[in-house]
């Protein structure tokens, strides 16, 4: 499975048993994060652009956090995930500034 992401056009692979934050690093990645992926700062936002249905459902850990930025997203947060939390069981297409191969060269 792959997840895309947008503006970067960066394409990696995701495992099920990943989140796409993990995938993310596996594959060489930065991903914005403070809290190191442990699902409380919620710099791991991302948009997703396809394949909604895709997505793991929104655990009450991750429901939690994207409701207190829903006053900060485009339509109350609807359509966001946290990278950190939300695995896949196929490919989906997002929009996350800041992704980028680690040690620059992306
Ligand atoms: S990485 Fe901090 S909430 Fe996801």
């Amino acid at each position: 499975m792959n997840i895309e992401v947008e503006p970067a056009r960066i394409t990696f692979d995701i495992h099920a048993d990943e989140t796409i934050i993990q995938a993310a690093w596996r594959n060489g990645y930065t991903w914005p994060t403070i809290c190191g992926g442990q699902g409380t700062c919620k710099t791991c936002v991302f948009q997703i652009l396809e394949g909604f249905e895709h997505l793991s459902p929104v655990e009450a850990w991750e429901d939690t956090g994207l409701r207190s930025l829903a006053d900060s997203l485009p339509n109350k947060g609807q359509g966001y995930r946290l990278a950190c939390q939300a695995k896949v069981h196929a490919d989906i297409r997002l929009r996350k500034i800041g992704v980028r191969k680690q040690h620059g060269n992306s």
